[in-house]
């Protein structure tokens, strides 16, 4: 099948921005969009529609297996990971590519996530010292834990803007993570920060819970950690799963 693929290139230095078309033509209906970026990246001859040649793209891509997060991008207005998106879901044959549109765009569809690893730091949702893995039965903190730091709940939240006190899901998770742990003072650590800076914003709408990759249940997450760290009911999160 042929597909027509509109990207967005930008480049921040030379404050450009255009969308590029070109054609890719595959036979191979389990091959994905970050596979064929690769390939018409890699090929110096490869050109547009007008005939230009299209360079190298600027996207970026670690595991190829839809762990690490980082081909998160807009795939006809949908935030995914392009590791994980087949070309041939695209039935109609039209593909556009954008960079997530809540960070800052360093060039075509790479972005500056550093903001995410700013919200953790000022919720102290990391750990400084010793890693224990929550036990078999903690299913929630478990869950908590596969969170990619990808960045498209942030897409889709009508709470977050950058520079805002609410710091969406992908801080909410590690921080619900931390609570509904077992140890005390994991807890205790996160505690004011997460009623002022994730309960407080959050409308818990659960349109992050749609397009998390990592199809985490952010819905039963909010509620057990609100439950133990608003409420004070604590360990009730446990007993739904056991
Ligand atoms: S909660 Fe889901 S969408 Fe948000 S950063 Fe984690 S894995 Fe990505
Ligand atoms: S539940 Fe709604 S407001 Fe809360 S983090 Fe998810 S998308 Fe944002
Ligand atoms: S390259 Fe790792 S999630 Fe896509």
């Amino acid at each position: 099948m042929k597909y027509q693929i509109d990207i967005l290139r930008s480049d921040k230095t030379a404050h450009i921005s255009y969308f590029q078309t070109f054609f890719y033509e595959t036979d191979d209906p389990s091959e994905n969009i970050l596979h064929m970026l690769q390939t018409v990246s890699d090929d110096p001859a490869y050109k547009d529609r007008d005939g230009n040649l299209l360079g190298e793209i600027g996207f970026e891509c670690s595991c190829l297996q839809k762990r690490c997060g980082a081909c998160a991008m807009r795939i006809n207005g949908e935030a995914k990971l392009a590791c994980g998106a087949r070309l041939s879901y695209y039935k109609k044959g039209r593909i556009r590519l954008e960079p997530l549109k809540k960070f800052p765009v360093v060039r075509d569809l790479i972005v500056d996530r550093s903001v995410m690893q700013d919200s953790l730091k000022k919720v102290e949702a990391f750990r400084q010292q010793e890693i224990s893995l929550p036990k078999e039965t903690d299913f929630l903190a478990q869950e908590a834990s596969r969170c990619l730091q990808c960045g498209c709940c942030l897409e889709v939240c009508p709470n977050y803007l950058e520079g805002e006190s609410f710091l969406g899901a992908a801080a909410m998770v590690p921080s619900a993570r931390l609570v509904l742990e077992e140890s005390p003072e994991a807890a205790e650590k996160v505690s004011k920060s997460y009623r002022k800076f994730l309960y407080e914003g959050c409308g818990k709408s659960s349109a992050c819970q749609d397009v998390c990759p990592a199809h985490l249940p952010l819905d039963k997450l909010w509620a057990h950690a609100n439950a133990a760290e608003v409420w004070h009911r604590k360990g009730r999160h446990k007993k739904a799963y056991e």
